[in-house]
């Protein structure tokens, strides 16, 4: 059947002098041998994170207070990893994860959800009928070792040759991989939320920077607290699958439940549904588009890729990121992005990679004009499935960054501290959603973000001793 299908490893051997060369990267050969290696918590860490928050309820109220008058979110006085990255226990995680995939593990349909179960029933005909033989690649590692595929590309796999635009035949939307205003700087990190953020959010917040957060569902769960930060920080959260593996190589219904559980993970605990998100390591194809655009998900890939989460996986440097960031710093001045602008792949992934963008981002701010997160690139001022948060669009952004001294930025804790106590998973959508009130308000960089019910929910978090 498949007579013109070639050896992927041959190939991608006789592709691996690109690997250096910051264009797209990913390149397969590099891949191979691992990817981001995101640190999981081990089982444990919660049942003794559990016992540790013992919480008085007064105590807890003083440290509602002291948070709230500093108008931070967050888990730490200072941006030291290794306090910020104790683990803790977040009750209404705690009370909705018996519905939810074990995380870091392949997600599956849980068997008592109805609503997953229909939803797919719908998405697999539909693929079975429609992409009858776009079927997986390779295994879950990334490992296409002895995998046969068709030299013409046909399911637009985005690891063979960078395709992000499906034949239209297929009625698929081409990925989003440039942002269309002129020297605008599409700005995201994957892998979050990090427990160690706060030094990255810290200066993101200072420089009135928003950015696109492509969240993984299983650190949503892990790191809950630093999720709700980046929401009462502003920035746009789209969804980077549940278990960050590669997706071409999972079934339709594993495939599906990587992005159900992932953008349930953050309705349930942020408070919004996200309409896009990134695969993980670029690899996508037909099918998976297929899948991701039946949950309304807009598939955004990027043009430029900094390489910072590979740095001494298989020969690169740190060399080798400084000049895939200064590659696209020059660009912006020699005039390569006089009519559109990239979107660049970096990693709120390791101390490495978050300090790697704040080294570069005074430059990337003199050399760009804007530089913004995706929605308001986009004039997406409706990001989420909730019709009632509203986004800035580019020029908001835009006018409020030139506008507002950075110092003059500040967050204050608002009164209505209720129902996000109670533990309960719908707490955790009303604390998240009296933030998005904030944004809807318009007060994007002097947001008055309502942080009492957030901070009220997380009391016993700091009530640890640290
Ligand atoms: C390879 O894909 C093309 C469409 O891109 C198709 O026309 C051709 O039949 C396929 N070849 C095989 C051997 O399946
Ligand atoms: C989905 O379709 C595949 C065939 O592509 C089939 O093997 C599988 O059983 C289907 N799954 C469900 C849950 O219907
Ligand atoms: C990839 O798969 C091949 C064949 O299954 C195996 O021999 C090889 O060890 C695997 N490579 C890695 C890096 O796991
Ligand atoms: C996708 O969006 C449409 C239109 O808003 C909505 O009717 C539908 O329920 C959404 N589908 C999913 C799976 O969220
Ligand atoms: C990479 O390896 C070099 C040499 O061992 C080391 O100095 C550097 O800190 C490492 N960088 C990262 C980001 O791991
Ligand atoms: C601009 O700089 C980039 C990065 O160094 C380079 O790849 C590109 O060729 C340059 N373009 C022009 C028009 O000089
Ligand atoms: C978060 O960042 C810290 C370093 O700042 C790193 O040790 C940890 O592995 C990261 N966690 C994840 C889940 O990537
Ligand atoms: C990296 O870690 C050091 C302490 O080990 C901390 O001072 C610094 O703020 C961290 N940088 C980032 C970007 O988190
Ligand atoms: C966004 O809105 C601005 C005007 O405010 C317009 O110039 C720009 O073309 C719009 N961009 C998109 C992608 O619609
Ligand atoms: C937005 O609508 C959702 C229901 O879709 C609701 O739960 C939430 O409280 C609303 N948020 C605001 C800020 O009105
Ligand atoms: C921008 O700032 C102005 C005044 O500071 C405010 O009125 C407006 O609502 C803000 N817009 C956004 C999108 O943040």
């Amino acid at each position: 059947m498949l007579k013109t299908a070639l050896l992927l490893a041959v190939l991608a051997t006789a592709h691996s002098a690109a690997a250096h060369r910051g264009c797209g990267g990913h390149d397969m050969i590099k891949r191979n041998p691992g990817g981001p290696v995101i640190q999981r918590r081990a089982p444990t860490d919660e049942a003794s994170a559990a016992q540790s928050t013992g919480c008085v309820e007064t105590l807890c109220g003083v440290f509602v207070e002291m948070r709230s008058r500093r108008g931070r979110l967050r888990r730490a006085d200072l941006p030291d990893p290794n306090t910020e990255c104790a683990a803790y226990s977040y009750q209404p995680v705690l009370d909705i994860k018996a519905n939810y995939p074990t995380i870091w593990q392949t997600a599956t349909i849980q068997a008592s959800d109805t609503d997953a179960t229909s939803l797919f029933a719908t998405i697999n005909a539909t693929l079975n009928s429609k992409l009858p033989n776009d079927l997986p690649h390779g295994t879950t590692t990334g490992n296409w070792t002895g995998v046969s595929y068709n030299a013409s590309d046909p399911d637009c796999w985005w690891s063979w040759h960078q395709c992000t635009t499906p034949a239209a035949s297929t009625g698929l939307p081409a990925d989003i991989i440039n942002v269309p205003e002129p020297m605008t700087w599409g700005l995201g990190f994957d892998d979050g939320p990090n427990c160690s953020h706060n030094a990255l959010y810290d200066y993101l917040q200072e420089q009135n920077l928003k950015a696109t957060m492509f969240y993984i569902g299983s650190n949503v769960f892990d790191w809950p607290l630093q999720g709700l930060r980046a929401m009462a920080d502003g920035h746009q959260i789209c969804v980077h699958t549940w278990s960050h593996q590669y997706m071409t190589a999972f079934t339709n219904e594993e495939a599906f439940a990587e992005l159900y559980y992932a953008r349930k993970a953050i309705k349930d605990v942020l408070g919004v549904t996200p309409l896009c998100w990134r695969p993980p390591y670029g690899d996508v194809d037909n099918r998976i588009r297929t899948i991701a655009q039946a949950l309304n998900l807009s598939t955004i890939v990027w043009s430029k890729d900094t390489d910072d989460w590979k740095v001494n996986i298989s020969g690169v440097t740190e060399a080798d990121v400084d000049a895939n960031y200064q590659a696209v710093i020059t660009g912006a001045q020699n005039g390569t992005y006089s009519t559109y602008g990239p979107i660049v792949l970096n990693h709120e992934l390791n101390n490495y990679t978050m300090g790697e963008f704040m080294k570069y981002a005074p430059s990337i701010m003199s050399a760009f004009k804007h530089v913004v997160p995706i929605a308001s690139a986009l004039n997406e001022s409706q990001p989420y499935a909730e019709s009632n948060y509203t986004y800035p669009t580019f020029e908001q952004v835009i006018s409020n960054q030139s506008a507002t001294p950075a110092s003059e930025i500040t967050t204050s804790a608002g009164s209505s501290a209720t129902g996000a106590a109670s533990g309960s998973s719908s707490g955790a959508s009303s604390s998240a959603s009296s933030g998005t009130s904030a944004a809807k308000s318009g007060t994007m960089s002097r947001a008055t973000v309502a942080l009492a019910p957030i901070l009220a929910a997380i009391a016993c978090v700091f009530a640890v001793p640290w």
